[in-house]
């Protein structure tokens, strides 16, 4: 089935997504993360946060005006001979159902938690989305320098919030002003916090710490901390288990990494269990079969079309997850949805914006090839064998916009403008039955701003948004052909179509939505819809 060749690449992969709520560390951990990958030579060449300076990866006048990034990023670079392909997701809060759709295409995550917040809304929202694939999840807790919340009692609420067993590689010492390092449990090795006034390399390579007699330990934590930290790991490798490398790679449980990303403590860690424990490409479902990243014959599916990447061009670019195969340049691969096949000459990796063009690829590894608008997020490509791809869903968006013309003769180009945006996944469009209204659906404000902005460049639209009174949308589906149509009928006031015709209940609240599902449980009220 595969040459040695093609396994060594398929060992060597690992392909991620960092997620978080916004402000826990993400962009400062992508930093370093690619600062150790010798990606980039200087910390703050992503994201100039209010400095004047801007992501590579920035495009769009928008994201500079507001110096945050819009886009997803796709980042290639080698930690110890493995190739990490980063899949950078929009850290802002108004971030967009790209950030959703990003999780599918990855073979592992790492979540970042504020260790005085614990664990926020989006981080646990952004954790549901990772269990449409049982992804594995590795856990940093970020800003031990800063005064912080007991260890356990956020693995406590890692546990019950997000569903997940914890199990600490590393622990920290203290926190805050007296924050000292981490000590790293398999290791057995306490790594000291280094600011200017501690910079005791030597403590690197000290070993057990339970040795609370030990003078270098004594002197380094003072004789309180030394015995309080002594009684702690006792306590904790007690409690918590052995690692599990099944249970971890089916999603339920959690390695934990506490450290400092700014203080630069813990990242390398980090990075050390992602390349030892995230899994190498995985297998994905398709209608028709399961497809390994083994096979010979190239197949890939599209989570992501990117529009003025380079404004000069005006072109678009879809992403594409390398599933099986391999690409190489100039390679004829089959559209399967359009049943066209294409030659791709000219596909491109990334690194923070920068385009490369690229001979060959693997499996785990994003693409990027030109879309003359032909391509839908969701799309497969192959060579030759009809099969779509599965699990790359349209999510319930979360805030809803009415959209109006200013000048009502632009309706046609609204439409064409519109289906063409919802096509590339930028907003979700949906038709009311019962009115002429036309709302569109988001999971970040941010995306709102988008499309307004890219209906007037690319399509000369003035448009403007009013207030809707949807606050949840959920797709109706049953085994049951009369309960659809009976449920039609009855609540055709709250019911619309979205731009592939799905029937989607458009709830005014949440109490609403409670009440309809408990009154029609033969109807099912779905989160995520497959392209
Ligand atoms: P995000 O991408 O998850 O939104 O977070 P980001 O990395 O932008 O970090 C948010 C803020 O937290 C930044 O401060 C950053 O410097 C700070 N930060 C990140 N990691 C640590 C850490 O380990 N310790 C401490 N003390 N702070 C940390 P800011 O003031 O918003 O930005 P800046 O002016 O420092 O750039």
């Amino acid at each position: 089935m595969f040459n040695i060749n093609h396994k060594q690449e398929l060992n060597k992969r690992r392909t991620f997504a960092i997620i978080s709520h916004p402000d826990a560390g993400k962009t400062t951990i992508t930093e370093k993360m690619l600062f150790f990958g010798k990606a980039i030579r200087s910390s703050g060449t992503i994201k100039g946060r209010g400095s004047g300076k801007y992501a590579k990866s920035d495009w769009m006048n928008i994201e500079k005006e507001r110096g945050i990034s819009v886009t997803t990023s796709v980042m290639q670079f080698t930690y110890k001979n493995i190739l990490i392909n980063l899949l950078d997701t929009p850290g802002h809060q108004d971030f967009s159902e790209d950030t959703y759709r990003i999780l599918t295409a990855v073979d592992c995550c790492i979540v970042v938690i504020d260790a005085a917040k614990g664990v926020e809304e989006r981080t646990k929202k952004l954790i549901d989305v990772t269990r449409i694939h049982n992804t594995p999840i590795i856990t940093f807790i970020n800003k031990l320098d800063r005064d912080s919340r007991e260890p356990i009692e956020i693995l406590d609420e890692i546990e019950k919030k997000l569903e997940l067993s914890c199990i600490p590689i590393t622990w920290p010492i203290s926190c805050g002003k007296n924050f000292k390092g981490v000590y790293h449990i398999h290791d057995k090795i306490i790594y000291s916090y280094k600011n200017r006034a501690l910079n005791k390399n030597f403590f690197l390579d000290f070993r057990d710490v339970y040795s609370s007699s030990n003078k270098l330990v004594k002197n380094y934590l003072g004789t309180d901390l030394s015995r309080h930290i002594h009684q702690e790991l006792e306590l904790i490798i007690n409690i918590y288990p052995e690692f599990d490398n099944k249970k971890f790679l089916k999603g339920s449980l959690t390695p934990v990494f506490f450290g400092s990303a700014l203080g630069n403590l813990g990242i390398d860690h980090l990075l050390s269990g992602l390349i030892r424990w995230a899994p190498s490409p995985l297998y994905r479902r398709s209608n028709k079969r399961i497809v390994k990243p083994e096979e010979k014959k190239f197949t890939g599916f599209v989570f992501k079309i990117q529009a003025n990447m380079d404004l000069k061009h005006r072109d678009r670019i879809a992403f594409m997850r390398i599933v099986s195969g391999q690409y190489t340049q100039g390679m004829k691969l089959r559209h399967v949805r359009t049943k066209k096949n294409i030659i791709v000459s000219d596909a491109f990796s990334f690194l923070a914006g920068d385009r490369l063009s690229i001979k060959k690829s693997y499996p785990g590894d994003v693409i990027g090839i030109h879309n003359h608008g032909t391509i839908k997020i969701g799309d497969t490509f192959t060579q030759g064998e009809d099969l779509k791809f599965i699990g790359i869903p349209s999510f319930a968006p979360e805030i809803f916009r009415c959209i109006f013309l200013s000048n009502p003769l632009q309706q046609k180009k609204l439409i064409k403008g519109l289906i063409q945006l919802s096509e590339e996944g930028a907003v979700q469009v949906f038709r009311p039955i019962t009115n002429n209204k036309l709302i569109l659906g988001a999971i970040g404000v941010l995306q709102f701003d988008v499309v307004i902005a890219r209906l007037k460049i690319e399509y000369s639209v003035n448009a403007i948004y009013k207030e809707v009174n949807v606050i949840l949308a959920r797709w109706i589906a049953s085994k049951n052909d009369y309960s659809i149509k009976n449920f039609l009928n009855k609540h055709s006031a709250y019911l619309g179509y979205d731009s592939s015709n799905s029937l989607i209940y458009l709830a005014p609240s949440n109490a609403n939505l409670k009440i309809v599902m408990e009154q029609n449980p033969d109807i099912f009220f779905e989160k995520t819809r497959e392209q």
